[in-house]
């Protein structure tokens, strides 16, 4: 196994049918990847397994209490088989990015921990959570699906879990650009027909093509992804093609960029 995951939530038939489907269901069925879920409720000390409490102070709404979070994610960590990272999904974390679920896509052993209501108790974090992750800047009602979109997105780095080892190369953000855009049949849907290029059979010009698209694609689009790297003269001089035969200036908007402002190399 590449990867053990334990999922510390409430909600585990949450994410059963999410663990079943597709890439990652066939990454568990063929043990690339371990996915076990540990309930809080079964850490709890009452006889209606409570797993709430009114926040000190005063306010609206639960907190999750600290014993029955730190019995599961304690029993996580026994079953895990090395030490694991532990990171709590908040809108309170760290922005996830490709950059980060390829960071930790390299551990063997992870335990994410779902909160629900207004939040975990503090001292959970201080305790025992390594880092906090946020999957974007909104409010879910629990960390059951963010922790299922880091798995997801973990799931396919993991060697062998794709069956075409290329999709992963040429996947938006991999190498720090948006994709090209694709295609299937037929030829031509409503007035729109494949570009041509992509049925001429030349490889060469295929592969400029997309390459041309793709940075194109990230100029219009995240301009932002650009101002981190520098381009090669290559796919400077592809992107300067590119904007030249679409009419577009060689700068993206200023205030798209930020600070940072992306130029073409030479410009
Ligand atoms: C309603 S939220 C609690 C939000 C909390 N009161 C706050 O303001 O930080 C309940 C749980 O959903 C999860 N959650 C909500 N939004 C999230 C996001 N953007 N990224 C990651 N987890 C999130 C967290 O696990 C959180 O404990």
């Amino acid at each position: 196994m590449n990867l053990w995951v334990g999922l510390v939530c409430l909600f585990p038939e949450m994410v059963s049918a999410i663990a079943s489907a597709g890439i990652l269901g066939r990454a568990i069925r063929r043990g690339e990847m371990g996915l076990e879920a540990f309930n809080p409720r079964d850490h709890a000390s009452d006889r209606r397994r409570t797993v709430d409490d009114r926040p000190y102070g005063g306010g609206p709404g639960m907190v999750m209490m600290a014993e029955p979070l730190l019995g599961a994610i304690g029993e996580a960590r026994q079953r895990a088989p090395s030490p694991p990272r532990v990171v709590y999904l908040s809108p309170q974390g760290a922005r996830l990015h490709q950059s980060g679920v390829e960071r930790l896509a390299r551990l063997r052993s992870l335990v994410l921990v779902a909160g629900r209501y207004e939040g975990i108790d503090e001292r959970v974090i201080e305790l025992a959570v390594d880092e906090e992750l946020s999957i974007g800047d909104y409010i879910l009602s629990g960390g059951e699906l963010p922790a299922m979109v880091l798995v997801d997105a973990l799931c396919r780095l993991l060697p062998g879990a794709l069956n075409n080892e290329e999709s992963i190369q040429t996947e938006s953000l991999l190498d720090g650009l948006l994709e090209y855009p694709q295609y299937t049949r037929p030829e031509r849907v409503g007035p729109l027909p494949v570009p041509a290029v992509l049925l001429g059979g030349d490889h060469g010009a295929v592969r400029r093509w997309r390459r041309t698209e793709a940075l194109l694609r990230t100029w219009r689009r995240r301009p932002d992804l650009l101002t981190s790297r520098t381009l090669s003269a290559a796919d400077s001089a592809l992107l300067k093609a590119g904007l030249l035969a679409a009419g577009l200036p060689p700068k993206p908007r200023a205030e798209a960029l930020g600070p940072n402002r992306a130029g073409i190399q030479g410009e």
